[in-house]
């Protein structure tokens, strides 16, 4: 009875209300990563993100207690003006101030009917004073986690505090120089950029060329070489790992950029020709015997016909494999490692060496995220038609 209730209620919801609650579910926890990452550390380590409206640690206690007699913000007795810093100083502790509490003030019990708070409530009215009087001014929002990210800063306090005191613990400049940081999500994004950017384009060019000659051009054994592509595909890409390294460690391209767009292009290829073919093939018969009819050569045909008809399977082409690229470990691993560390080669090193610091993480997420989300975004368009023209041959 019960299970067909709950199954004429889902039925009753429209696909529309459904797709919006799933995408609720995951974005909320998206956006909580987002609002995290602009957090200073201390906060994060307190509070959780959704408690980012709520009044300042230790408010709540000191209105309880102290505000009756020394006002909201701690000015109304002028000989114990608790909004100033050099005061404030002198109870930053919380037993300083526990002691001062329990001196009686001309023969009268300091708090009046008050009990003297215990040491968690002081400790947390200490920290309140010390935000009135200034002395510890803690924005709600710091950019800390993406700079710290950025110039691969792993100090116990932030970069740009460590800077200004001068006391940094990595040997850094401590200027516009260190966004280049070996150590740095910063380099690490130009890196993960020169190795995605060719390795998508080569082999969606190449694969262009060949599924051009598969469907539009006669040769002897189109069809054998065809399905040798398609079967192509089934390699797995660890099996190659062991001989094609040995063969860059021969030819001195381990380590390098030229190597590893190589491998993505000859891993992309079987698919990119596959799914070019695809498209090309579908194309009606008719445009290209015209143009043929009109003296045009294979190569107008090509650049003129051919590619811009298939723009919509180059562009969902184009994300596929960037996206593959981009969040790629292992093959950026095994052929780059260290020497030109990528993305998610340093996001994992961050993990791994602070465990602690796991508030980098955030920031260092959504710098690798950001790019991904861009090219998804602008090229969503071309995506649902390349991924319609792909399954729907005409
Ligand atoms: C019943 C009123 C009353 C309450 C409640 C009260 N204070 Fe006071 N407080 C005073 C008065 C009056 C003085 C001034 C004493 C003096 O210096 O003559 C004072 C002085 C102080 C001073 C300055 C001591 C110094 O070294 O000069 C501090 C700090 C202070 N209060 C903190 C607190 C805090 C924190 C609370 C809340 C937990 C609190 N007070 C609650 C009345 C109060």
């Amino acid at each position: 009875m019960k299970t067909q209730k709950i199954k004429n209620w889902l039925r009753g919801l429209s696909p529309h209300v459904i797709l919006i609650i799933v995408c609720a579910l995951w974005l909320l926890p998206t956006f909580g990563l987002l609002v995290t990452s602009f957090r200073p550390v201390q906060d994060i380590n307190e509070t959780g993100w959704w408690k980012i409206l709520d009044a300042p640690k230790g408010e709540k206690e000191y209105n309880t207690y102290c505000a009756e007699c020394h006002g909201k913000d701690g000015k109304l007795i002028a000989e114990a003006d608790l909004s100033n810093p050099e005061l404030v100083q002198k109870y930053r502790r919380s037993f300083t101030l526990i002691v001062l509490l329990k001196k009686e003030i001309d023969g009268k019990p300091h708090l009046g009917e008050l009990e003297v708070p215990d040491e968690n409530i002081s400790a947390n009215i200490a920290t309140y004073m010390r935000r009135i009087s200034g002395i510890e001014s803690r924005p709600r929002f710091t950019l800390s986690n993406y700079i710290d990210a950025l110039v691969g800063y792993r100090g116990n306090t932030t970069y740009k505090e460590d800077c200004a005191a001068g006391t940094q613990a990595v040997d850094l400049f401590c200027d516009t120089r260190d966004l280049g940081n070996a150590r740095g999500m910063g380099r690490a994004f130009l890196n993960s950029l020169l190795v995605a950017i060719p390795s998508t384009i080569l082999p969606i060019l190449f694969a262009a060329f060949a599924a051009y000659a598969f469907s539009w051009m006669d040769f002897k054994g189109r069809q054998w070489l065809f399905a040798l592509l398609v079967g192509l595909q089934v390699v797995p890409l660890q099996m190659t790992l062991i001989p094609i390294s040995r063969l860059y460690a021969q030819l001195g391209l381990n380590g390098t950029f030229l190597g590893i767009w190589l491998f993505h292009t000859g891993f992309g290829l079987p698919y990119a020709i596959y799914l070019m073919r695809n498209f090309l093939g579908s194309l009606p018969r008719e445009i290209f015997e015209s143009a043929y009819l009109d003296g045009a050569s294979s190569w107008t045909a090509f650049y003129q016909l051919a590619i811009p008809l298939s723009l919509p399977a180059i562009a969902s082409l184009g994300i596929f494999q960037f996206l593959w690229i981009w969040n790629d470990l292992l093959v950026a691993l095994v052929f780059l490692g260290g020497e030109h560390p990528v993305l998610t080669y340093q996001i994992g090193n961050m993990v791994t060496s602070l465990g602690s610091g796991w508030h980098l993480l955030t920031a260092a997420a959504f710098i690798s995220m950001a790019l991904p989300m861009i090219v998804f975004l602008s090229l969503q368009k071309f995506f649902v038609r390349g991924m319609l023209a792909g399954s729907v041959k005409g």
